[in-house]
């Protein structure tokens, strides 16, 4: 796959939910140490479920915490958590991970208001080698390997929708 570019891009959200904050962590590391005004937001459905707080709030200007039944930080959906620091501030760039639903969302928020949005895709994959197609996934209507041009993407090109038919392939 491709590294994650950093850059001194001046505010960037950084999103996260479930087991997605843990990918999630060294980015919002390397973007403070570019030089970022770095905001983190962590989503779960429940307290018990918010991962490695401590770990991003040493790297991040502000952690807001949203659990959808409210057991901890503030109620509601990581998509509201989100849209209430780009109604507060200038956002420059928004990074999420976690389930494909969840990055859905997210980027339907952050297309309405015109901010550059990347995600990090979690594919079924089987060789990691681009040979497979089990990872394949449609950017901007062209296909594309989330293992080996992945795994971040633009997510506003993203077709979600055909992402998560394909998630339940095997079921
Ligand atoms: S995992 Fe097989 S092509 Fe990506």
């Amino acid at each position: 796959g491709q590294a994650t570019h950093i850059e001194n891009y001046g505010t960037v959200v950084c999103c996260g939910g479930g087991v997605g904050v843990a990918p999630l962590l060294p980015i919002i590391k390397a973007m403070k140490q570019a030089g970022n005004r770095v905001i983190t937001v962590l989503a779960a459905r429940t307290k018990d479920l918010i991962i490695l707080e401590k770990q991003c709030a040493e790297y991040s200007d502000e952690v807001i915490i949203m659990t959808d039944d409210g057991s901890y930080g503030n109620k509601g959906l990581v998509t509201e958590g989100v849209e209430n620091v780009i109604l507060r501030e200038k956002v420059n760039l928004v990074v999420t991970i976690g389930p494909a639903i969840m990055m859905k969302f997210v980027a339907l928020t952050t297309k309405k208001h015109e901010i550059p949005t990347m995600c990090s895709l979690n594919t079924i994959m089987v060789d990691g080698t681009g040979m497979c197609g089990a990872c394949r996934v449609s950017i901007d209507g062209k296909t594309r390997f989330v293992c080996i041009d992945g795994p971040e993407f633009d997510a506003h090109k993203v077709d979600f929708d055909e992402m998560l038919m394909r998630l339940r392939t095997y079921n």
